[in-house]
């Protein structure tokens, strides 16, 4: 229910997630993951795909994901909580990427090859682009987390438009439209959504401390107008 009594819609699948316990900055122990995806249930969530992070500070292996997923599914069932956990992982655009892709490595995806990715928020990597091209050569679609964060796009959605065109997808995170980091992401966040750039939504839940702003940003009216209108391609995933 909303601030005005109407029943709000909701988003069925959330794709961007750290929820597997102590494997990088999200979920610090089983009982903290478990609190969130109750969470996560009542807000209408029927599935969840986790996405821990891939990156120089978290140098995460898939078979250290995977094996972690499967500890997390055996406490659901063990709990008798009733959602669809999946896996996939958060991918730190840096050259070690780059390098994984053009070698054929296995790159953790969700969807049908869809793979998340995310840049420095305050330098754009110069390879970027290229780490795209091949990204999407190797059969793969990429989609850039949170780009209403990134500093150095300044206020500017020039270059996510660019972006687009390429066939990279975009996907915004709750809490930035609930106003957890700030009025410019907020902004940027809604001028996505107004402009129909926007094909995914995501939590990016971290630690409870962001359920608040997460539910915000579920009830905040262009969610709610893009729900309605089936703009958002979440719901393909269940
Ligand atoms: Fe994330």
């Amino acid at each position: 229910m909303n601030f005005f009594g109407k029943k709000s819609l909701t988003l069925d699948v959330d794709i961007h997630s750290h929820l597997i316990p102590n494997i990088d900055d999200g979920s610090q122990s089983m009982e903290q993951s478990i609190e969130m995806i109750e969470s996560l249930i009542r807000l209408g969530f029927r599935k969840i795909i986790t996405t821990p992070h891939i990156h120089p500070n978290y140098p995460n292996h898939p078979e250290v994901i995977l094996a972690g997923l499967s500890k997390l599914q055996k406490e659901l069932i063990k709990l008798n909580l009733d959602i669809e956990v999946e896996a996939a992982a958060e991918y730190y655009v840096d050259q070690q990427f780059h390098q994984k892709v053009k070698d054929n490595d296995t790159i953790l995806s969700f969807g049908g090859k869809h793979v998340l990715v995310e840049t420095p928020f305050i330098n754009k990597p110069a390879f970027f682009e290229s780490a795209m091209f091949d990204l999407k050569a190797s059969g793969h679609t990429p989609v850039l987390a949170h780009p209403e964060r990134y500093v150095y796009l300044e206020g500017s959605i020039e270059w996510l438009e660019e972006l687009k065109d390429m066939g990279v997808l975009l996907q915004v995170t709750l809490g930035s439209l609930g106003g957890y980091y700030g009025k410019v992401p907020e902004q940027i966040g809604n001028l996505l959504l107004k402009k129909d750039m926007v094909d995914f939504l995501g939590s990016d839940l971290h630690r409870p401390s962001h359920l608040a702003y997460l539910e915000k940003g579920l009830n905040a009216k262009y969610v709610q107008r893009a729900l309605k209108e089936n703009r958002l391609k979440n719901c393909l995933l269940l």
